[in-house]
């Protein structure tokens, strides 16, 4: 494809799960100095082809290749020895240590044979400055949001001096600031000679960043090119092989009464003074950077955190839930942000996941579960969905990313809530089934559900409110109704940050 000898390729590569062949003759060069973005629907196998390269899972057939030479890595560290270095889609971090030590983790630096703490911390801290993420080192992990772990992945992965570079969706995650940095880091390590892989559901980052781009498609390798040959609409159809439903169809719905009504809510460390009113049938956008309080907000009002001050009335009615069991009692319904901790028992089958809020519901006299109801149940949104998956018995922790998430939201539909709270709803998810679950969010809010929709992705939000909210350190900054949203004005509310607050006159105020 390109006269440069790649750095590291991929020949012909296998792999099957049990009867399933997940990659099949998969091709793949990485050159030094150029991007290569990967790209498919959720299960078409980016992953699997990101653990073969890292040395955490065997081909089943096919040559890896590093100089031109034939390698079989022996394990993840084999892998980084040998110049490997990897961010995954899911990192594997260890919540009791401290930022610092998740970084250098087994490769701490050391002076007179003990762990030099100062060098660690200073250089942990500088290496999170590149990415412009203000992080106390000594934190322990756990303390940390969804954003900043996947940017100590990041660090961690640039902290190796690597001359392959793997990135699964590093972008998925983090705010568009983090992004606009990483994509400057990315520009160096390029010119640096570093040869990168880079993976997407993004189509704009695909086809901006990659110089060239792969198309994988339930395993194969449909097109192979530079990124400058293809527009989007020929990128997306090569990933799911049809033409996708349009993104954000949100069909104009009359907006009832007022079924939540906040006001003055305090609490969460941060969040100050934030009142609204949601009415049925009506979606909230909620925008604003990674830390500006919409996460902390959703947990409040589900019963997650108790907040210091303010009051919250369901349907006219004062509603202090306690815990999230209250909050659903309620009427509430909350798709958390970090899927991973929070919403799912990965060993469980995807029936039981998906079903796992109304099994009360489903339950007769006896508490034993009606299964042909929950069966079916499940089947319904797993198609809806379109989950890639052997069928609802399969154990959710063996799904790809993409559709462990939409299993998650089939939880939290399923109940049919008054109000729902949805927590980067489609982050991670492809194109195709992204427009699904805009359509499925558009007809529950046609329904009359009250919907609150957090998103850092400026189109969906546009696309899907009807008044958006801008928030900024824990304080609503701005509001925007559905036909007068200025995209720039949005994102300029919403990006000053908490450090350089003091020094940036405050923006229009809400009234
Ligand atoms: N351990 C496993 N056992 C069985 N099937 C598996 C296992 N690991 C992955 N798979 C299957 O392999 C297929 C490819 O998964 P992979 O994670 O590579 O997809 P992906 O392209 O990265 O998707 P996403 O965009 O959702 O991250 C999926 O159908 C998945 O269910
Ligand atoms: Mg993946």
């Amino acid at each position: 494809m390109n006269a440069v000898a790649p750095v590291l390729a991929l020949q012909g590569v296998s792999k099957r799960f049990g009867p399933i062949e997940v990659l099949t003759g998969v091709d793949l060069d990485l050159a030094g100095g150029r991007v290569h973005a990967l790209a498919g629907e959720n299960g078409a196998g980016k992953s699997t082809v990101v653990k073969i390269i890292a040395g955490i899972i065997r081909a089943d057939g096919g040559t890896l290749r590093l100089d031109g030479a034939p390698v079989v890595f022996q394990g993840a560290a084999d892998a980084r020895r040998h110049g490997v270095a990897v961010v995954h889609q899911h990192p594997a971090v260890f919540p009791d240590l401290t930022v610092a030590e998740n970084i250098f983790i087994g490769r701490q630096p050391r002076r007179g044979g003990r762990i030099d703490w100062t060098a660690m911390y200073a250089t942990a801290h500088e290496l999170l400055l590149r990415l412009r993420m203000e992080i106390d080192v000594r934190l322990p992990v756990k303390a940390l949001g969804i954003a900043e772990r996947q940017a100590i992945e990041i660090v961690k992965a640039l902290s190796l001096d690597a001359r392959v570079l793997i990135m699964d969706e590093p972008t998925s995650t983090i705010s568009s600031r983090e992004v606009d940095r990483l994509f400057e880091i990315v520009a160096t390590l390029k010119r640096q000679g570093v040869a990168i892989l880079f993976i997407s559901h993004f189509i704009d980052e695909i086809l901006g960043l990659g110089d060239d781009v792969t198309i994988l498609r339930s395993g194969r390798r449909v097109i192979s090119c530079p990124a400058a040959s293809l527009t989007p609409e020929q990128t997306v159809r090569h990933m799911i092989g049809a033409d996708p439903g349009a993104l954000f169809p949100k069909a104009a719905a009359a907006i009832g009464a007022p079924v939540l009504r906040v006001r003055n809510l305090s609490g969460a460390g941060f969040v100050e003074d934030v009142s609204f009113d949601l009415g049925a049938g009506e979606i909230l956008g909620l925008f604003g950077l990674v830390g500006a309080g919409r996460s902390e907000i959703a947990q409040m009002l589900f019963g997650i955190v108790t907040p210091d001050r303010g009051e919250m009335h369901i349907a006219g009615t004062r509603a202090e839930p306690r815990s999230p069991q209250e909050a659903m009692r309620l009427g509430l319904s909350l798709l958390p942000e970090d899927r991973h901790l929070q919403g799912l028992v990965l060993p469980f089958p995807i029936r039981a996941n998906a079903t796992l809020t109304v099994l009360r519901r489903l339950s007769g006299a006896l508490g034993l579960v009606n299964r042909g109801e929950e069966n079916a149940l499940a089947r319904e949104y797993v198609a809806r969905m379109r989950v890639v998956a052997s069928g609802i018995e399969q154990v959710t922790a063996t799904l790809s990313g993409g559709n462990q998430q939409k299993v998650l939201l089939a939880k939290w539909l399923i109940p049919a809530p008054r109000v729902l709270i949805l927590d980067q709803p489609t982050r991670g998810i492809d194109v195709g089934a992204k427009a699904e679950i805009h359509r499925i969010v558009s007809q529950l809010a046609a329904q009359g559900m009250a919907i609150i929709l957090i998103s850092d992705d400026a189109p969906e939000v546009i696309g899907m409110a009807d008044r958006i909210l801008v928030l900024r350190a824990g304080r609503l900054v701005a509001t925007f109704e559905r036909d007068a949203v200025d995209q720039q004005a949005m994102m300029l509310a919403a990006a000053h940050t908490t450090w350089d607050q003091a020094t940036t006159p405050a923006l229009q105020a809400t009234p």
